[in-house]
């Protein structure tokens, strides 16, 4: 209620990547202080819903989608602010100014974000220093850290393997999984790498490295866009069993724009770029039914897209999602909600006498 009624008017008067970037910039100087970090655990962080994963340990299945936190800045927060894991990033091979501003834009009476930032980043290796500086000073979050890889937009489509395969090299170390994101409307040309041909060459790249048995294999994820047909997101599903995928991560923003109430709306509608938020719930869910049924309900999948509190999050895990993460709803819901999504799903296997969160999974995607 105080974030909604109080903070929330006074922070969206201004600039939307502004408060972005204030907001980062306070919760880095949190991340430094092991004192005001147990502070804001203290307050926001839920009672374990633990889920094993991928030979990981997800302390709740909620996450922090990508683009929130590209820098890794505030990494020690996310934990403390009741996350169950949290994927940094988008990065890029080459660090990139990304598109000029303004770039992010609020649609408010719908609850939806437009951005078109093009994965504005210091680059990969830039980012293995700052996990370096978190590890050594002994900040490391008790949770799963992944990375969301983009192309350089410098970079020719048909150099993207090279490209994705250098930030991984530069990143495998540092990180628990790694999420290949050909999905981004932001970067021209990015989202011809879902076609199957283009995203197996660079699946293919990764694996290499990654299976080459020299160190432990990363769990490797794609992330799609919601605006793929039917017949494009069985493709992706092929792809799973001979590039070894552990995950797909349904889904990014969408280019789509749903109908305008008002004024104000339809000209926020016009913007270029990708939206998320309430707008997109539907669809993600959809793609989530539709990548679980496509997989027999053997692939784990992360649904985002459109969370704001537990009931959303239920809708995902029962179409068939085993983790969530959410970027819009932090936006307008403020920083209790992970806790009350956390809370409310307990509250939810409780009253639906089911045991554990795995059991939810898929229970209503259908046949
Ligand atoms: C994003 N998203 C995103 N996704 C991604 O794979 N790499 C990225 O770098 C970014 N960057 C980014 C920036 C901004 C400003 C927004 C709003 C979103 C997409 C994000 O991770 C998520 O998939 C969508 O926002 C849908 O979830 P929500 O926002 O509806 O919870």
């Amino acid at each position: 209620m105080f974030y909604r009624n109080i903070l929330r008017p006074v922070l969206f008067r201004r600039d939307s990547e502004e408060i972005h970037d204030f907001t980062l910039s306070q919760l880095g100087w949190v991340s430094r202080n092991p004192l005001l970090l147990s502070t804001l655990e203290s307050f926001l962080k839920p009672a374990p819903l633990p889920l094993d994963l991928w030979g990981l340990r997800f302390p709740n299945p909620v996450g922090l989608a990508a683009g929130m936190d590209k820098h890794a800045a505030a990494l020690p927060a996310w934990s403390a602010m009741g996350f169950g894991f949290c994927e940094l990033g988008g990065v890029t091979w080459h660090p990139q100014p990304g598109n000029p501003r303004p770039r992010m834009f609020r649609a408010l009476a719908d609850g939806a974000l437009i951005n078109r930032m093009g994965f504005n980043n210091s680059g990969a290796l830039a980012m293995a220093d700052t996990l370096a500086h978190w590890k050594e000073k002994k900040l490391w979050p008790g949770h799963p850290v992944g990375v969301n890889l983009g192309k350089s937009k410098i970079t020719p489509l048909n150099e993207a393997p090279h490209d994705y395969t250098e930030s991984f090299k530069a990143l495998r170390d540092w990180v628990d999984f790694f999420v290949v994101n050909v999905s981004s409307p932001n970067t021209p040309n990015l989202r011809q790498l879902q076609d199957k041909e283009a995203l197996q060459e660079i699946l293919h790249s990764i694996q290499s490295l990654n299976l080459d048995g020299k160190r432990p294999p990363k769990p490797l994820l794609v992330k799609v866009a919601p605006d793929l047909t039917p017949t494009a997101l069985d493709e992706i599903a092929e792809l799973v069993s001979p590039c070894s995928l552990s995950g797909i991560v349904a889904t990014n923003t969408t280019i789509h724009r749903p109908p305008a109430s008002g004024a104000k709306l339809q000209q926020i509608y016009t913007e270029t770029g990708g939206l998320s938020g309430r707008p997109l719930k539907k669809r993600s869910t959809e793609v989530v039914r539709h990548l679980y049924r496509a997989t027999g309900g053997k692939l784990p999948i992360i649904g985002v897209g459109g969370i704001f509190n537990a009931e959303d999050a239920w809708e995902k895990i029962t179409a068939g999602a085993s983790l969530v993460q959410v970027y819009s709803g932090l936006v307008y819901e403020g920083p209790q909600l992970a806790r009350r999504i956390v809370e409310g799903l307990s509250f939810r296997l409780e009253l639906e006498g089911l045991p554990t969160l795995n059991s939810a999974i898929g229970i209503a995607a259908g046949k």
